[in-house]
């Protein structure tokens, strides 16, 4: 179940005008990621518009959210929005009866950390939030290019990227990164 219609007036009405763009935009490379990747284009647009759904919550909103469902918290996302709005959009989407389909919520639970065993679709939306049309970091478009020729390769660079860049910054490296990367190394 989704319902898109209730989705997109409960953006408009949680998000700021510059994170509903950046949602669009999200929404839109997934699907164009899910076209490339031979994943369900529809599922994977829905997710790339819902997967900061929470994102201008507060933290103790987010909190809430996820206590609320039985959440059990690791030490590195207490106190922690850039951690926290994944794990509690998916929650609220589930709560709200906006989606009740295990990928997609998964597609935006992990959408900031990834994990061993990614689906596609989980795959095709952590991309997607990284290509979306307003990103502008300098890699960008190598990143862009890699995530349609080779989804496991843009997932590899990024999270090597972002884990030297956590650890360069002195912050905690969420142990699902650790173990993706660790899964894409191990693949044939
Ligand atoms: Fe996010
Ligand atoms: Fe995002």
């Amino acid at each position: 179940m989704r319902d898109e219609p209730r989705l997109l007036a409960s953006l408009h009405q949680r998000l700021s005008p510059s994170r509903l763009a950046h949602s669009l935009n999200v929404a839109d490379s997934a699907a164009a990621l899910a076209r490339c990747h031979g994943v369900d284009e529809l599922a994977a647009y829905f997710a790339g518009l819902a997967h900061d759904i929470c994102k201008c919550d507060s933290v103790d909103n987010m909190t809430r959210i996820l206590k609320n469902s039985g959440y059990t918290f690791l030490d590195c996302e207490c106190g922690n929005a850039k951690l926290l709005h994944a794990p509690a959009g998916a929650e609220f989407l589930r709560l709200e009866r906006l989606c009740n389909e295990a990928d997609i919520l998964n597609a935006m639970r992990y959408h900031t950390t990834g994990r061993a065993g990614m689906s596609l679709l989980e795959k095709v939306v952590f991309m997607a939030d990284l290509i979306s049309a307003e990103r502008d970091y300098p890699d960008v478009d190598i990143v862009r290019k890699l995530a349609f020729a080779d989804l496991d390769g843009a997932l590899r660079y990024v999270l090597r990227y972002i884990i030297s860049d956590l650890t360069g910054n002195g912050e905690t490296i969420h142990p699902n990164s650790v173990e993706c990367l660790e899964w894409l190394d191990s693949l044939p």
